[in-house]
C-alpha cells in the first residue's frame, strides 16, 4: 500500500528514527561520491501553488541524484487554475508519475489529493505544516548535538506551519520543545493538545522569549509573516518586535547552542545579521540537509 508524508505524525517513532538514520547514511555516501540510482526510470511530480527556492530545488536534485526525473508544475499553469477537481487531477497524475510533492495553502487540499492519488504524496508546505523542513532540521541537530534525548529546542516567533511540525516532531522524538510566541500568535490548540497527549511535559508553550531560550541547545525561528499573510505584515512587525533572535537573546541559551532558521530570512526582523553570520549559526548546513533528508524520503516512499 502506498504511504504518504503529509505530517510527521504519519510516521511512527521508529519510522522517524529510521528515516533520519537513512538520511545520514545517504549523506555520507553522497559525500564519498557514491550515489546509487535506486529510482531509475521513476518520475516525481511537484505541484506548487506558492513560491519556493529550497523545497523545489532540493527535491528536484534529490530525484536526479537517485537516477529519476522531476517535473515541476506551477499550479497556475495546470488545469487546477481552471477548476479541474483535485480528485481528477490526482487520478490522472497517478497514471503518469510515481510520487507527488505538493505545496499549497489549505492543508485540506493536500489531504484531498492524497486521498485520491494512488501514488505517495508528500507535503512540501501548507498553511498548517512543513514536515520535510523539520525532518531536515532534526538531521542537522543530530549531526551537531548527537542524541536528541534531553536536548532543549527553543522556538521563538510565530506559531506557524513550521512550529506545528516541530510540535508534531516532539510527539515522536524525545527532545524538549519550548515555544515563545506573541499573544494571539500561538500554535493551533488542537495540534498542541494532540502532541501534549503524546509528549506530556516535554512541550511548553508560552509568550516569553527569554524563558523559552534559557539554557537551550537549539534556538529556532522563522519569518513573522508567512506566505499568504502579506496583508498582515505591518501589524505583525509590531506584534513580533520583542521576538527577534539577536545577540542578547542568544546569550541566554547555552554557549554552544546552534541557531536554526528554515529560510528565507528577513535579516533585521526575526533574526539579526550578527546571529545569522555568527559562529552559532547552522542555518546553511540546515538548508543543505533538506536535500539529504528528502533523498532518503524519496528512496523510502518511491523505491521498490
Ligand atoms: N525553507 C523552505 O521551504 O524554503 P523555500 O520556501 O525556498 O522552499
Ligand atoms: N512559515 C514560512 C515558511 C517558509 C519556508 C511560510 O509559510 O512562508
Amino acid at each position: 500500500m502506498k504511504r504518504d508524508f503529509l505530517t510527521i505524525l504519519d510516521l511512527r517513532s521508529e519510522e522517524v528514527d529510521a528515516l533520519l538514520r537513512r538520511a545520514s547514511t545517504l549523506k555520507e555516501d553522497f559525500k564519498e561520491g557514491n550515489l546509487k540510482p535506486t529510482l531509475e526510470g521513476k518520475t516525481l511530480g511537484l505541484i506548487f501553488d506558492k513560491p519556493s527556492t529550497r523545497t523545489r530545488v532540493s527535491f528536484e536534485v534529490a530525484m536526479y541524484q537517485l537516477g529519476g526525473r522531476a517535473i515541476f508544475m506551477s499550479s497556475q499553469q495546470t488545469q487546477l487554475s481552471r477548476d479541474e477537481p483535485l480528485r481528477d487531477t490526482a487520478l490522472v497524475l497517478s497514471r503518469y508519475i510515481d510520487g507527488l510533492v505538493v505545496r499549497t495553502y489549505e492543508d485540506a487540499d493536500l489531504q484531498e489529493l492524497a486521498r485520491h492519488a494512488q501514488i505517495p504524496v508528500i507535503n512540501g508546505l501548507t498553511d498548517l505544516y512543513h514536515p520535510c523542513q523539520v525532518m531536515g532540521d532534526i538531521l542537522t541537530i543530530r549531526e551537531k548535538k548527537g542524541d536528541l534525548k534531553n536536548l532543549q529546542i527553543a522556538w521563538v516567533g510565530d506559531g506557524n506551519n513550521v512550529a506545528h511540525s516541530w510540535i508534531n516532531a516532539a510527539a515522536r522524538l524525545p527532545f524538549r520543545l519550548t515555544l515563545a510566541c506573541p499573544p494571539g500568535f500561538e500554535p493551533k490548540k488542537e495540534i498542541l493538545e494532540t502532541a501534549k497527549r503524546l509528549a506530556g511535559e516535554r512541550i511548553l508553550c508560552g509568550n516569553d522569549p527569554l524563558e523559552a531560550v534559557r539554557n537551550a541547545d537549539v534556538v529556532n525561528t522563522d519569518v513573522w509573516t508567512s506566505m499568504g499573510q502579506d496583508e498582515e505584515r505591518r501589524m505583525r512587525l509590531t506584534a513580533f518586535k520583542d521576538y527577534q533572535i539577536n545577540g542578547d537573546l542568544l546569550r541566554k541559551a547555552k554557549p554552544d547552542a546552534i541557531v536554526l532558521h528554515c529560510l528565507p530570512a528577513h535579516r533585521g526582523e526575526e533574526i539579526t545579521d550578527e546571529v545569522m553570520n555568527g559562529p552559532n549559526s547552522a542555518i546553511f548546513d540546515q538548508a543543505e540537509n533538506r536535500m539529504h533528508l528528502q533523498r532518503a524520503l524519496l528512496d523510502w516512499l518511491l523505491g521498490s
